[in-house]
C-alpha cells in the first residue's frame, strides 16, 4: 500500500517576535515607571537581553508569554561581566545603549558570540565618543560611554543591529544621529521610536533621530506579534505538503521583514494575509498557507535584508523546486550564529541535493529525490529548523546532528511542527 500523502492543518502561533522582544525590554528598561509587555518571546536569546539589563539594574520579571513586568531606572555598573550567550542581537543594541552610559562593561558571549563581527558597531560608537577596547573584532570588549557627540553615519551593511545601535546611542546620549544603509533593513527600533514620541523621522532616505528638550522615555504597555522568522518555518512545512491548509495566527507583517513571504509567492506559494490589524505600530496577519508546487527562483541583493534569516529555509525550499534558484550577494550569511552560506550549500548536499556557494552567491538545485543524510547544525537554530521541516517531506530520512539549539528563538518548535500534521520531523540527538 502506498504511504499516506502527508496533509497539514489546524492552527499554531508562532512565539513572540525575536527582534522586538529584545528592543522592548530595551526600551523599557530605560524608561521611567513602570512597563508591561506582552507576547515576549520567551528563547534564550531574549533570555540573555533581560539578563544584562538587571545587571545593569533594571527589574525585570520572569521572561514568559504572558504579560511581564518591567521597572525601568538608571543603569548602574554591572558587577560582571555582560555575558550576551549567543544574541548578536543582545551585544550590538546593549553596546549602543551603554555608548551613553558614565560606566564601563565588558561584553562577553559564547563561542558562535565571540567569533561575530562587532567593529560595524564599535566603529560609530567611537566615532561618537564612545571609549572601547577591543583586542580584535570580536568580543569580549570594554566600553566606557560618557559624552557623546551626534553622527552622520553612511553603514557599509544593511544592518538593522548597526542602525539599532546607533539610535540607542543617540538616545541614551541625547545626541543626534542621522543613518544612511546601503538597503532598507527591518525598521521595528524606528517604529517603536515612533510610538513613544522619541523624536524620529525620515529625511532624504536617512533615518534621523533628533533628541527633544524632554527626553525622558514614557512607560508603555505594548503587544508583541509573533515572529514571522519562527512562522517561516510553519509555512515552509504547510507549502511542502500534499494537501490540507494551515492557519499561522498572530505574524507580524512589517514590509521590511515580509520578502520571504514575497520570494515564496514568486516560487508559486500561496500564503493568504487575513484579518490584517495593527499592533503598537507594527501590522499583524493571520496567514493561511496551502500547499504548491514550486518553480526557482531569484533572490536580489536588495531583497536580502527583507529575508536575511530565512535564506536557509528558503533554500531548503528551493531544494524541492523545479529548477535552479540563486540568492544574490549573501556573503553576510557567513557572520550569523554559524557560516549559514557554506553550511546550508553542504548541508544540502549532505542530503543529496546540487548547492553550492559561488563567491557571495547561492545556488541551489531542485530535486524531486527524498533528502536522506546527515546535517550539521552547528549549534545554529536556524538550520537545525530548517532542516527539520526538509525531514517533514514524503520518503526524507533527515538526521540533525541536534536539535536543542531551536530553544533560542522557538522552544516549542517541534511540538508546534508536529501540530501542523507534519507526518515525521527530522530525528535527532537531544
Ligand atoms: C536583527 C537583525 C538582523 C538579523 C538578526 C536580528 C535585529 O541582523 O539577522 O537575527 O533584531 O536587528 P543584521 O541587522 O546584522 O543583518
Amino acid at each position: 500500500m502506498a504511504p499516506k500523502a502527508r496533509r497539514v492543518g489546524g492552527v499554531v502561533r508562532p512565539p513572540g517576535d525575536k527582534s522586538i522582544s529584545h528592543r522592548v525590554l530595551m526600551l523599557a528598561a530605560l524608561a521611567r515607571g513602570k512597563s508591561e509587555l506582552a507576547g515576549l518571546l520567551t528563547g534564550a536569546d531574549v533570555k540573555s537581553t533581560a539578563r544584562v539589563l538587571r545587571q545593569l539594574g533594571a527589574e525585570i520579571g520572569t521572561i514568559r508569554d504572558s504579560t511581564v513586568q518591567v521597572s525601568g531606572a538608571r543603569l548602574t555598573a554591572p558587577g560582571a561581566r555582560l555575558n550576551c550567550g549567543n544574541s548578536g542581537t543582545t551585544a550590538r543594541l546593549m553596546l549602543g545603549v551603554l555608548a551613553g552610559q558614565t560606566f564601563a562593561a565588558t561584553f562577553t558571549g559564547d563561542a558562535s558570540l565571540r567569533r561575530r563581527p562587532m567593529r560595524r558597531v564599535t566603529e560609530p560608537l567611537k566615532q561618537m565618543g564612545a571609549d572601547i577596547k577591543e583586542s580584535g573584532d570580536g568580543l569580549p570588549l570594554t566600553i566606557r560611554g560618557g559624552t557623546l557627540r551626534g553622527l552622520t553615519y553612511a553603514s557599509p551593511v544593511a544592518s538593522a543591529q548597526v542602525k539599532s545601535a546607533i539610535l540607542f546611542a543617540g538616545l541614551t546620549g541625547k545626541v543626534p544621529v542621522t543613518i544612511r544603509e546601503p538597503y532598507r533593513s527591518r525598521d521595528h527600533t524606528e517604529r517603536l521610536f515612533a510610538h513613544l514620541g522619541l523624536g524620529i523621522h525620515e529625511r532624504n532616505g536617512a533615518i534621523v533621530y533628533e533628541p527633544s528638550g524632554h527626553s525622558n522615555i514614557p512607560s508603555f504597555q505594548l503587544p508583541v506579534p509573533g515572529d514571522l522568522s519562527s512562522a517561516a518555518f510553519l509555512v515552509a512545512a504547510a507549502v511542502l505538503a500534499e494537501g490540507g491548509e494551515l492557519l499561522v495566527e498572530n505574524v507580524g507583517v512589517n514590509p521590511t521583514r515580509t520578502g520571504f513571504l514575497v520570494v515564496l509567492e514568486r516560487m508559486g506559494g500561496h500564503v493568504d494575509r487575513v484579518n490584517l490589524r495593527d499592533a503598537g505600530g507594527e501590522p499583524v496577519a493571520d496567514l493561511l498557507v496551502r500547499p504548491a508546487p514550486l518553480r526557482g527562483t531569484e533572490v536580489s541583493a536588495a531583497e536580502i535584508p527583507t529575508l536575511v534569516d530565512e535564506v536557509p529555509v528558503l533554500a531548503v525550499l528551493a531544494s524541492r523546486a523545479r529548477g535552479a534558484t540563486v540568492f544574490r550577494e549573501v556573503g553576510e550569511l557567513r557572520v550569523k550564529e554559524s557560516n549559514r552560506l557554506e553550511l546550508v550549500a553542504a548541508n544540502l548536499r549532505a542530503v543529496g541535493v546540487r548547492a553550492d556557494a559561488q563567491g557571495n552567491d547561492l545556488h541551489v538545485e531542485g530535486t524531486e529525490k527524498p533528502p536522506r543524510g546527515r546535517v550539521e547544525t552547528a549549534s545554529d537554530h536556524r538550520l537545525a529548523m530548517s532542516f527539520a521541516v526538509l525531514g517533514t517531506v514524503e520518503g526524507a530520512d533527515v538526521k540533525l546532528s541536534e536539535r536543542k539549539s531551536v530553544a533560542i528563538s522557538y522552544p516549542g518548535f517541534f511540538d508546534d511542527l508536529r501540530k501542523t500534521g507534519a507526518r515525521r520531523t527530522a530525528h535527532g540527538a537531544r
